[in-house]
């Protein structure tokens, strides 16, 4: 078998998303539906199927696992897979994308299981506002949890904000400020069409990235830092000027990163999904509950998978119909 992960379009796959679980302490009114439907236990993959499939993208030239969810840290005896993916060699990089709910508590352990990186969602610092955006969450669990962190040494923390139009536009300098406060990085994320969400209309409320980076610069100096590189995600970040901190910008809407596209996502159900915002996927469920599994299936299923990696999606197409499915349920 192959060491390494090629698609069609030559792009090199060392960087996989996995979802824990699709369930989730909040309800995010551009992620979620308030009430919501989660997989049934039977239909999610356990934490030792979990495990064989980092380990097989693992020594298939994958080289940086994110966990993502719903939120991660609320999967029961989460703590015992982040350890076993801690001790796989081949890993250069274990990440963990959080709502923070949970950090005050599990900051330490995460860190010394050996997850490196740790990106919390923060999308406002008014607590009537947070409420509302979060609809179940709490302001300052989640800023307890961020410190948290800081103070357990991760190697890098990036806070995600996800801005929209009359609701939190108006807290993007504050939310800059605060970042640069404790030296870490901020992204700021155009919402995705991802699940049918009611709570209000996507191109409505949608927020350009470019015009957010022209306002962040007139109170804050940014200068470019070039195409992301390595395992790095989609965002396109800029230095403040003078300071520790990043600012990225995550825009699927005005600056598509396709071509230099270098991840897949998995689904708690065990979909390997070849692209956010396409449907093309691989059961590897299926295989990996087959009755003679060997993690040798589990492999050339997973290499064979890379035939179906479309080349884009088409979030900026408002005629190509929007992905069902819930942000929750593909992992972010
Ligand atoms: P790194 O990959 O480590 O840089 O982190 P990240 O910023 O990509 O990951 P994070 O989990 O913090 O996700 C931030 C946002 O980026 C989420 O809204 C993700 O859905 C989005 N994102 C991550 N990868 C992709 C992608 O391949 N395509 C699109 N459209 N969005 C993505
Ligand atoms: N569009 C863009 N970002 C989203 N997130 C959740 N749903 C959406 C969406 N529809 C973000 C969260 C979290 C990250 C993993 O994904 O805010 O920070
Ligand atoms: Fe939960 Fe994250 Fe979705 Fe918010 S964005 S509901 S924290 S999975």
């Amino acid at each position: 078998l192959p060491n390494t992960l090629v698609d069609r379009f030559g792009r090199t796959v060392d960087y996989v998303r996995l979802s824990v679980t699709d369930r989730c302490d909040f309800r995010c009114v551009y992620c979620m539906a308030e009430d919501m439907t989660f997989a049934p236990k039977s239909e999610i993959l356990s934490l030792e199927e979990l495990f064989q499939v980092a380990s097989g993208m693992s020594q298939l030239g994958v080289r940086k696992i994110r966990l993502t969810g719903g939120e991660p840290l609320i999967r029961p005896n989460i703590m015992s897979l982040i350890e076993r993916l801690g001790d796989l060699e081949q890993l250069d990089e274990l990440a963990l994308t959080t709502n923070g709910s949970q950090l005050q508590r599990l900051a330490p352990a995460l860190r010394d299981a050996g997850v490196s990186r740790i990106n919390i969602s923060l999308d406002s610092l008014s607590p009537r506002k947070f409420r509302h955006l979060t609809r179940h969450g709490n302001l300052d669990q989640v800023i307890a949890g961020i410190d948290a962190a800081i103070a357990a040494g991760f190697e890098g923390i990036k806070i995600n904000a996800v801005i929209l139009k009359g609701r939190n536009e108006d807290e993007v300098h504050d939310l800059v400020q605060f970042a640069r406060e404790r030296e870490i990085d901020i992204a700021f994320i155009e919402e995705m069409p991802l699940g049918r969400i009611v709570e209000h209309d996507r191109e409505l409320t949608l927020c350009n990235s470019d015009e957010l980076r022209q306002r962040i610069a007139s109170e804050h100096p940014l200068t470019a830092l070039g195409e992301p590189s390595g395992t790095a995600g989609p965002a396109r970040y800029f230095q403040l000027d003078g300071y520790q901190s990043r600012v990225g910008f995550i825009s699927p809407h005005s600056n598509n990163f396709c071509h230099l596209c270098n991840r897949v996502r998995v689904t708690v159900e065990g979909r390997l999904l070849l692209c956010l915002g396409n449907e093309h996927s691989v059961d590897l469920r299926d295989v990996l509950r087959r009755e003679h599994y060997h993690p040798d299936l589990l492999k050339r299923a997973i290499i064979d998978a890379m035939e179906l990696k479309p080349e884009r999606h088409h979030f900026d197409n408002a005629a190509e119909p929007q992905i069902l499915r819930f942000m929750n349920a593909t992992g972010g």
